[in-house]
Formats: structure tokens, C-alpha cells, sequence
């Protein structure tokens, strides 16, 4: 077992994380409709280990980088670093998807709306999130097996 090997190990991981808490908060928040409070609550939780899970995400992907051996520099002159630059570009989609959900449609409608416990753009926000994570994901295995 290499350093390389546990660095896309925890990659890996987070990936599960990130992918699954997505699809497990929306089961959650499906099953306790009508109840907001409680929502808001594991909403919170849930946010924060999404988030840190995303954050091991970008910095174990960029040790992936190197230990790959694409230069940053070069991104559009090999294969590999063409695939990269696609699923960075998932992985932003992703990432902007959950921070517009995270951080300002979901207080804002928290607000305008306290009792409310669905909102259609917040199921589209999570939809934007999970298949770009998953198009990410997917790009991450044809890039390690070519
Ligand atoms: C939503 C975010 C991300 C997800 C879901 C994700 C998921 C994955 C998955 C599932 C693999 C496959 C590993 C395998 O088959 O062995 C992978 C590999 C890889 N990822 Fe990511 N990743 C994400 C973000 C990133 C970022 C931000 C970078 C770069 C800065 C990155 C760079 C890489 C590289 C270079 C590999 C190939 C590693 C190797 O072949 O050793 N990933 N990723």
C-alpha cells in the first residue's frame, strides 16, 4: 500500500459521502415532511459533514493530481488532463449547486416561509448537486483506469 493508495482511499471515501448524504438527506427530508423543525435540524448536521467531506474531496483530488503526474499547466495537452478538466467542471457544478441551496435559497425561503417544508427549488438545487457529483465521480473512475 502506497501513500498514493490511501490518498485515493479517503478520496474515495469522501466521494460516498458526498454522493450518498445526498441522496440519504433527500429520503430524510421526504420522510419528515410536515415537519420542519426537525428538517432544519438534520439539515444543519448534515451540512456540515457535507461539506467537510467536499473539502477532503478537492484537496485529496489535487494530491490525485500529482500523484498522476498531470501538470496543472498542461491540463488541455494529454487525455488525462482533458478528462480533468471535464470533471472539474462537474465538481464545481456540484459544489456552486450545494452552496446556492446551503447558504442562500434555502435561508431565504426559510424566512420568507418558516412552515413550509418543501420547495421545488431546493429538490432541483439537490438534483443539480447529486448527478454532477455522480458525472464527477464517474469521470474520476475512467481517469484512474486509462
Ligand atoms: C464531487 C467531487 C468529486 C467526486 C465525487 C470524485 C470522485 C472520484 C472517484 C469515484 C474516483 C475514482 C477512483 C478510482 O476509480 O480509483 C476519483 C478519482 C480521481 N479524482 Fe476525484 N472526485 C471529486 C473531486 C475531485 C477533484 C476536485 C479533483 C482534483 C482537484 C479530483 C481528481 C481525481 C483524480 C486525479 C482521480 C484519479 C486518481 C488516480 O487514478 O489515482 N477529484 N474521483
Amino acid at each position: 500500500m502506497t501513500l498514493a493508495n490511501f490518498v485515493l482511499f479517503v478520496h474515495i471515501v469522501a466521494a460516498t459521502i458526498w454522493i450518498g448524504g445526498q441522496i440519504t438527506i433527500a429520503l430524510v427530508v421526504a420522510t419528515l415532511r410536515g415537519n420542519p423543525e426537525l428538517i432544519r435540524l438534520v439539515a444543519r448536521r448534515f451540512e456540515r459533514v457535507a461539506w467537510t467531506a467536499y473539502a477532503v474531496l478537492v484537496i485529496t483530488g489535487i494530491i490525485n493530481v500529482s500523484n498522476i503526474g498531470v501538470a496543472w499547466t498542461q491540463l488541455g495537452q494529454t487525455a488525462h488532463g482533458r478528462l480533468l478538466i471535464d470533471k472539474l467542471g462537474l465538481v464545481l457544478i456540484s459544489g456552486l449547486a450545494a452552496a446556492i441551496h446551503s447558504f442562500i435559497q434555502a435561508p431565504r425561503r426559510r424566512e420568507a416561509a418558516p412552515g413550509r417544508s418543501f420547495s421545488a427549488a431546493s429538490a432541483v438545487l439537490g438534483g443539480i448537486t447529486l448527478l454532477s457529483a455522480l458525472g464527477a465521480a464517474l469521470y474520476g473512475v475512467v481517469i484512474a483506469n486509462s
